[in-house]
């Protein structure tokens, strides 16, 4: 596991953009699990300014989005299909139809579920997952207590959830009380993963993710059992760890480790 601090949001963005573009140079047809919430927002905005300043190319490129609520139409202003069509999709040069977001108004959830799963699978897996983290260590829509064998499905929000959600909309009444979600087993299959986390109020659940028990309490501590994960953060959610100079002292051996023999 590796942990990269970095002084704000936007590098925190900015690193997770450069090793998706270093992925897609690398391999043009790439598949990218992507998520939505406000820590990713720079990194996208990072990958439409490498498109249109440095011509990144995505035109082989696939998306899977890890979550969706339930039910919610994709033309909704607060849904996670519109999110990614505004903030990425439409200012990059992606077909359309390679951009999977899981559908809010799916009429059997259960269903639908499989054939998402089944396109994963037919991409040929997910090269990297982007993650971001809740208060509660959820990743994706995998509350606390999800099975790490858990699939993509449809799951009840907490009330914790939705009163962190309920920013986005006019009032909490109006958040979705479900959710269709990549499931935790469906996220460890992901060759690489990166999860970002920005601000001290992410600070508790960054360290029982990195530091804590491997417990389903904390669905992203089960991020210790995947063999390439990198978290990407910034002071504030880093402002917790208790072996933060470990780490940096890791990366620094690793990075002269690297130099001498390329
Ligand atoms: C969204 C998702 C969620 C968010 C998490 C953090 O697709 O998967 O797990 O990553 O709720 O949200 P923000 O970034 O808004 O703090």
């Amino acid at each position: 596991m590796e942990v990269i601090v970095l002084k704000d949001a936007e590098s925190v963005g900015k690193e997770a953009a450069r090793m998706i573009a270093e992925l897609i140079r690398r391999k043009p047809n790439a598949v990218l699990g992507l998520a939505t919430g406000s820590t990713p927002e720079p990194c996208y905005a990072e990958l439409v300014r490498m498109h249109k300043e440095e011509g990144l190319d995505f035109s082989q490129v696939t998306t899977f989005n890890l979550d969706e609520y339930y039910p919610i139409d994709p033309r909704h202003e607060q849904s996670y299909r519109y999110y990614m069509d505004t903030k990425l999709f439409n200012h990059i040069n992606i077909n359309k139809a390679n951009t999977y977001v899981p559908y809010g108004l799916a009429p059997d959830p259960d269903e639908y579920c499989c054939w998402y799963e089944e396109q994963i699978k037919r991409a040929g897996g997910i090269d990297l997952q982007i993650l971001g983290i809740g208060h509660n260590g959820h990743i994706a829509f995998n509350e606390p207590g999800s099975s790490f064998a858990s699939r993509t499905r449809l799951i009840v929000l907490t009330a914790e959830t939705i009163k962190a959600n309920s920013r986005f909309f006019e009032r909490e009444e109006d958040v979705p009380r479900y959710a269709l979600t990549m499931g935790m087993g469906t996220i460890l299959e992901a060759r690489k993963i990166v999860l970002l986390a920005t601000g001290e109020g992410k600070a508790d659940a960054v360290a029982a993710a990195i530091e804590g028990p491997i417990t389903t309490m904390c669905p992203a501590s089960a991020l210790q059992l995947h063999p390439d994960v990198t978290f990407i953060l910034d002071e504030g959610a880093a402002s917790k760890l208790k072996r933060r100079d470990y780490y940096e002292h890791c990366r620094k051996l690793l990075s002269e480790l690297k130099m001498k023999r390329a």
